[in-house]
Order: C-alpha cells, then structure tokens, then sequence
C-alpha cells in the first residue's frame, strides 16, 4: 500500500500517519522528520536545509527527491510506505511519478485559523518524535519513550505563518494535480484525532479490498 497525506501546516499529517502506518505494518516516511535528524546529527544536508527550514520555506526539490529515493529502497519499505509531507510542489510530484506508484492521496482539510492554534500548542519528542498537543496532554515527558518534549524551532508564530503561505502557494496545486489522476481523497480534519482516523481507516479499508481484487485477478 502506497499513501500520501496532504495538507497544511499543523493538519495532522504527522498524528494520522503514526497510527495509520502502525495499523497496516507499513513505513512511515515524513521528510520533514528526516530533516530534522539530519539536523540534530549536523550533517551538510541538515545544515544546507536548516537556512530553509527555520524560515519556514521549503528545502529545494532536488534534495528532497534525492533522499526519498534512498530512503524508499530500504527494507522496511516493502510492504509499502505512507508519505507525509511529501510530495510539497508539482516538481516533486512530478519526479514521485518516475519512482513509485501511488494508490491512493489523502487531503486533511483544516481551515487555516485552526493551524495556528494547533501549531502554537504541539509538543515533540525529543525520543522518538511522537507528536502531542498541549491541550490533550499536560506532562512534559514523552507517555511512549519517557524523553523530554520540546517546541519545533519552526513553530515560531512568524514562521509559522510563512509556512501557511508557502503551502498555499506551492502545495496546494498538488490537490487538483492528484484529483486530476482520480487519486485524491479529502477528510474533514477539524474533528477530534480519533474521528478523523476512523475516516482515514474508512477510506484505506476500501483500498485493500480495491488491492485485494486486483491481485487474484492478476493471479
Ligand atoms: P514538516 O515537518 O512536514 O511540517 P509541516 O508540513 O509544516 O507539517 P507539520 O508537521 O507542522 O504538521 P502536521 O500536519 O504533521 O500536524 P501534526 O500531526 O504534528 O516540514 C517541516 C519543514 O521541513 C517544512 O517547512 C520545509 O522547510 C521542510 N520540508 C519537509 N518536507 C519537505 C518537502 N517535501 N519539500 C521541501 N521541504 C520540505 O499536528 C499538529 C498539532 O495538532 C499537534 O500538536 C497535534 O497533537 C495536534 N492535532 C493533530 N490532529 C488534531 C486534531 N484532529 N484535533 C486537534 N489537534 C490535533
Ligand atoms: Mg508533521
């Protein structure tokens, strides 16, 4: 199975797709995730996409296509992979199209006053990444791996902001690109976590049966 979720700054992307990815044994590949370790490990790649990142623009397709083709030949990826917050502009999707099939696109709608609220008020772990808002969960310590949370550097009001706008400007075409092929499917992510992935679910559950048929018919 080969996903992508789409949507904004501070949609759930990251939230749906740990649980989702979980649920089917599949990889989990956010680059904004890869990013962020190249950046703690000091890398050139880390440190050439920190000027981006922490001005809230996006790091050049060409470096972005480069890791995803790496990182999709590993063994974990093999029963397929969930992207999330990738691809970001037509160049990427484009060049997504030459090294992988895709089955299915997931759009998370939220309005855009939501992201604000939900951005100022994430929490990561410095552990193992998982995600939490302050709003559900009031420790500072991570429930899964006992690490201590910490505020995204990118999560800054301003930058925040300019991350809105560069989505608007750069991703949001994808959602005609990827309706255009038949792939999109959109979900009302201003609901609760919980809602949002029995929608999710929904959607994929179908999928595997799409999947399912068409592998006995090859047969
Ligand atoms: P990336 O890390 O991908 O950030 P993003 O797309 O801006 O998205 P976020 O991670 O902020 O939000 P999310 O949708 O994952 O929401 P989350 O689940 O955390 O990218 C960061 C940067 O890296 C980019 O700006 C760019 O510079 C660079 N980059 C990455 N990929 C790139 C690419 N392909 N090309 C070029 N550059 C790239 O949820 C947010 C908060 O809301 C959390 O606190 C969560 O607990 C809470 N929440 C989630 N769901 C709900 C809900 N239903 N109700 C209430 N609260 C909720
Ligand atoms: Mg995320």
């Amino acid at each position: 199975m080969k996903l992508i979720f789409l949507g904004p700054p501070g949609a759930g992307k990251g939230t749906q797709a740990e649980k989702i990815s979980e649920h089917y044994g599949i990889a989990h590949i956010s680059t904004g995730d890869m990013l962020r370790k190249e950046m703690r490990e000091g890398t050139p790649l880390g440190k050439a996409a920190k000027g981006f990142i922490d001005k809230g623009e996006l790091v050049p397709d060409e470096v972005i296509i480069g890791m995803v083709e790496n990182r999709i030949q590993a063994a974990d990826c093999q029963k397929g992979y969930l992207f999330d917050g990738f691809p970001r502009t037509i160049a990427q999707a484009d060049a997504l199209l030459s090294i992988s099939d895709i089955d299915m696109v997931v759009n998370i709608d939220v309005p855009a006053e939501r992201l604000v609220e939900r951005i100022g008020g994430r929490r990561m772990c410095a552990g193992c990444g998982a995600g939490y808002h302050v709003s559900m969960y009031s420790k500072d310590t991570c429930e899964k791996c006992g690490a201590k949370l910490f505020i995204r550097d990118d999560d800054k009001p301003e930058t925040v902001l300019n991350r809105i706008t560069v989505y608007e400007r750069q991703t949001q075409p994808l959602i005609d690109y990827y309706k255009a092929k038949g792939l999109l499917r959109t979900v009302d992510g201003d609901r609760t976590p919980e809602t949002v992935r029995t929608d999710i679910l929904a959607l994929t559950e179908k999928l595997v049966s799409r999947l399912r048929t068409r592998l006995t018919l090859k047969r």
